[in-house]
């Protein structure tokens, strides 16, 4: 089973996220509180996918709500891009994590899980057609653009796949976060703005040709 299996007849972003809050197509709902669809606007022109939710995002239902979605929406302000105009999800709807304590500590999704629920992303995308994707962390990036791509090697600048006119892929916010010392997280987080900016600036470019 996965995803498709629970994929409705009309595929607006409001039905697909109904849908998506019983899917049963891996077995990461076991244990999560609840599905964590994509949010933002069918119009918006920006899609941006993360790896899956965290501890936050699972408890109240949002992407990007804990740590990592502060430092994205830090981030995101500095680089002149407004979050409302932004559709934020993940190539895995489901928290995934190992119980310690009363600690959950997240872990990585395998190939199966991510491609069980990687029709929800593609219906998400085919809903919006958005005009940039920008892939954030390798797990994202490696889900859509193949088990060689390196973030590291080709963050920031644009990329030939047809998911949207311009796509692009950077790291993911909570790297910025687990940097060993102060000053490596400000470079960090300066270069993840860089690629926001680049991101920016490619739209602003597509905007102009049409
Ligand atoms: N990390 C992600 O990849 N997605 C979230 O929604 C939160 C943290
Ligand atoms: Fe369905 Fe995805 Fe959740 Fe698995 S992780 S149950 S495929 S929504």
């Amino acid at each position: 089973m996965t995803a498709a299996d629970f994929l409705p007849q009309r595929r607006t972003l409001t039905a697909l996220r109904e849908a998506a809050a019983t899917c049963r197509g891996c077995s990461l709902y076991r244990n999560a509180t609840q599905t964590v669809f994509g949010e933002g606007r069918t119009s918006a022109e920006v899609v941006m996918v993360g790896e899956q939710p965290g501890d936050q995002e699972d408890r109240r239902g949002k992407p990007f709500v804990g740590p990592a979605g502060h430092v994205l929406d830090e981030a995101l302000e500095d680089a002149g891009i407004d979050r409302a105009d932004v559709y934020i999800t993940n190539v895995v709807k489901h928290f995934k994590f190992q119980p310690r304590g009363k600690r959950r500590i997240h872990k990585r999704p395998s190939a199966a899980e991510t491609a069980a629920c990687r029709p929800w992303l593609d219906a998400e995308l085919q809903a919006i057609k958005p005009k940039a994707l920008l892939a954030l962390g390798a797990t994202a990036a490696q889900d859509l653009f193949g088990r060689s791509f390196r973030v590291t090697k080709q963050r920031g600048r644009p990329l030939d796949f047809d998911f949207a006119p311009l796509v692009m892929a950077s790291v993911h916010p909570s790297s910025i976060l687990r940097a060993p010392d102060e000053e490596t997280r400000r470079e960090e987080y300066e270069l993840f703005v860089a690629d926001l900016r680049a991101l920016a600036d490619g739209l602003r470019a597509l905007r102009e040709a049409s």
